[in-house]
């Protein structure tokens, strides 16, 4: 059995737990999350959420760094081999190929967000933000998001940072990096959130996540739950399989996918905890939207005590958040440029920047040059997003539950993930409950259903 990987192995468990946590843990959860919540009733939108995460999220995780451990390849000849092995037929290597797209596109506009987040960075340090109302706030982002150079500029850094980090490689790159960039955001975040219990209204923004009220539950809580729970935990993109290829075979699966599920899910509640007490202690509303933390957020820290401090401490936190995870969208590729194409890890960083950053393009546009231009009735961007979190994800994901519950010999995945009595559980789960938990969120989501 081949056991190891030409890219290097992680040093343990640890070291896997905190470079797939920080992939995890991005903008899905310090700006995505609290936004999603906030739209869809807070309390109500956490218990479908959590159901998600464990019931469709955990399972899938255990069996993306399963497929990538066993095949020891980047995703596409990951799921394509094992297939090949199996007596089955290389077609199925299109799951690999849709998830390596799909963290690919994910990048190009990701970058672009993580963006944002230098430039509000720099703004609080600058002390551009003083007493701001929402609708100073308001103004000032959309007048940013009409600048493509700034836009352009940042999003260049983001994609530069990201892909100097993978073209050092998995143990100078990743793992040296990620040793303090991890700390170091769990820290800021910690810091923020005590600001937040000291000044903000911590009860009030605790009732918001917690007190439960299901009158609020509907279908799309449910499908916004579910899109969340496969963007926040990386699924069906490539990373995890990636990360997964270089985890040694003592580790055990099961043990690092829940501590990893597990924290990724606690620093999701944790930002929402640091962030809603602020909004609320400010007086203004959760519902904003994609402008909660630039625009509603920005004008809360505006109005505080050494609240342009803890907004310059939020957003670095924010950028450190963005590039633990960007730099996983892109590493599945890299692995694939490098065992396909025979292509040095530095070539394949170079090639593959240089195309993220044109298709940044056009997401930067999207907000201004051509913002009238539609697709479907969509930007560039929101198509970008449509098709990787609305399509390809959910789908890839699926097609990746029927490989493992339906292709793959169930004793490969019982000798992986060695979960004894457990194993029945996630076997079924990932045979029947997930797939089709998936098939039903994915038509409703299309307009088919409901
Ligand atoms: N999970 C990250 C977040 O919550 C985003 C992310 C990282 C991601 N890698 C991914 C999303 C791959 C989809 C695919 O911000």
């Amino acid at each position: 059995m081949q056991d190891n990987s030409r890219h290097g192995l992680w040093k343990g468990n640890l070291s896997f737990i905190l470079i797939a946590t920080g992939s995890t843990v991005g903008l899905g959860n310090i700006w995505r999350f609290p936004y999603i919540a906030g739209e869809n009733g807070g309390s109500a939108f956490m218990l479908v959420y959590l159901v998600s995460i464990f019931l469709i999220g955990l399972p899938l995780i255990m069996a993306e760094i399963m497929i990538g451990r066993k095949a020891r390849a980047n995703p596409i000849d990951a799921v394509g081999n094992l297939a090949k092995e199996n007596k089955s037929t290389g077609a199925w290597s299109i799951v690999g190929i849709m998830s390596l797209l799909s963290g690919f596109l994910i990048l190009t506009f990701y970058a672009v967000i993580a963006g944002w987040s230098i430039e509000y960075l720099l703004d609080f340090v600058l002390g551009a933000f003083k007493e701001t109302t929402t609708a100073d706030a308001g103004k000032t982002f959309n007048d940013f998001l009409k600048s493509p150079s700034k836009l352009i500029i940042w999003a260049t850094v983001i994609i530069f940072a990201t892909m100097l980090i993978v073209g050092l490689g998995v143990k100078k790159g990743l793992e040296k990096n990620i040793n303090w960039m991890m700390p170091g955001l769990v820290v800021l975040l910690l810091v923020i959130l005590g600001y937040s219990m000291a000044s903000g209204s911590f009860i009030e923004g605790f009732k918001f996540l917690f007190a439960f009220d299901s009158s609020k539950i509907s279908a799309d809580s449910f499908l916004a739950a579910l899109g969340q729970a496969f963007f926040t935990l990386s699924l069906a993109a490539g990373a995890i399989i990636a990360y997964g290829a270089y985890l040694p075979r003592e580790s055990s699966i099961p043990k690092v996918s829940f501590t990893v599920v597990l924290s990724d899910t606690f620093i999701a509640i944790i930002a929402g905890l640091a962030i809603f007490p602020l909004v609320f202690a400010n007086g203004l509303n959760a519902g904003e939207g994609p402008g909660l933390l630039f625009v509603t957020l920005t004008t809360a820290f505006s109005n505080m005590p050494f609240g342009s401090f803890f907004g310059f401490l939020f957003f670095a936190m924010l950028t450190i958040a963005a590039l633990t995870s960007s730099i996983s969208m892109i590493e599945a590729s890299m692995a694939f440029c490098i065992e396909r194409f025979k292509w040095s890890r530095v070539k394949s960083a170079i090639v593959l920047g240089v195309i993220v950053w044109f298709l940044s393009l056009g997401t930067v546009f999207s907000f201004n040059y051509w913002s009238e231009f539609k697709i479907f009735g969509k930007t560039i961007f929101d198509s970008i997003d449509y098709l990787t979190s609305s399509i390809l994800m959910p789908l890839g994901g699926m097609f990746m539950a029927i490989f493992v519950g339906w292709i793959l010999p169930k004793k490969i995945s019982k000798a992986e993930l060695n979960l004894g009595t457990w194993f029945g559980l996630w076997f079924n789960t990932i045979r029947f409950v997930t797939p089709l938990l998936i098939i039903i969120v994915f038509l409703s989501k299309l307009g088919f259903i409901g």
